[in-house]
């Protein structure tokens, strides 16, 4: 497949931050078992792998503002463009030993998302996409699942945790969807959970008190692929509500109708 010279940039800069996060993953499996625990260090190697992001992305395109978890908001001196960065997402499976965590790279223009890269360094898998062209897994083309059937559907979520989110609004939701599926799953990075449904790997995902960085990259793949995602209004404002739901035009209809059935 035939990158633009923009997604190259994404694709290097999230790769490189990768690697230095696999090889950080290998320590924190070590530290696991010292009684001090592995979270300053996990800490100190998400700064790390946001600023390889930050450099890479700042070399090539001087100009461009950033929003990112751990620096928060740069404006740039040309105010159409900004990407938009989460260094590590799926932090607590890092510190945990659990593979499953990425970079997330997204850009927007005029505030529209244009581009986004998301990659799990553990599985060497690379999931990106550019506005009009396809979404892409490895060299693969991604399409969303063409399941119309619920009852034959896998679907992730995210479970709110300790002092986080409305866990009582969420059990309502887990409720009605999980009587209703073949599976819930809650693998604990958002944006390779997009990524999943962009893969046709899950058919739907709902989520509520996400950021923006956790949202913007899967975004674009879902959209890439063929894949209908909204807040749970059914509107565009995912970045300002948080929340999200996503699948194929039918799965994304059936899983807003089950979860705003609950969660009032
Ligand atoms: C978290 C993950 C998780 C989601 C949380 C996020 P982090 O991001 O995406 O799946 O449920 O709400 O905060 O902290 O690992 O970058
Ligand atoms: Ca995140
Ligand atoms: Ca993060």
């Amino acid at each position: 497949m035939a990158r633009s010279a923009l997604l190259n940039v994404m694709v290097q800069a999230a790769m490189k931050a990768g690697r230095g996060l696999v090889r950080d993953f290998g320590e924190v499996q070590n530290l696991q078992v010292s009684r001090k625990g592995p979270a300053d260090f996990v800490s100190n190697a998400d700064l790390k792998a946001e600023k390889i992001v930050y450099d890479e992305l700042k070399a090539a395109r001087p100009d461009y503002g950033f929003l990112m978890e751990e620096g928060g908001e740069e404006k740039g001196v040309d105010p159409q463009h900004r990407w938009i960065i989460d260094p590590l997402d799926g932090t607590t499976n890092f510190l945990h030993g659990i593979p499953f965590f990425a970079v997330s790279i997204a850009l927007e223009r005029d505030g529209h998302i244009v581009a986004g890269v998301v990659y799990n360094p553990a599985l060497d898998e690379l999931y990106a996409a550019e506005r009009g062209t396809g979404a892409f897994l490895n060299d693969r083309r991604m399409r969303v699942a063409g399941r119309s059937v619920l009852h034959e559907s896998v679907i992730g979520t995210g479970i709110p945790f300790l002092g986080h989110g409305d866990h009582e609004r969420h059990m309502r939701e887990q409720m009605a969807v999980m009587g209703n599926v073949a599976g819930i799953r809650r693998p604990g990075a958002a944006s390779l959970d997009l990524a999943f449904v962009a893969a046709g790997r899950f058919d739907g995902f709902w989520e509520h008190d996400l950021k923006a960085w956790d949202m913007a990259a899967g975004i674009i793949l879902i959209r890439e692929s063929g894949g209908l995602v909204s807040d749970l209004d059914d509107n565009q404002n995912m970045f300002d509500t948080g929340n999200i739901v996503t699948g194929n035009e039918k799965i994304h209809r059936e899983l807003m109708r089950m979860v705003n059935g609950a969660s009032n």
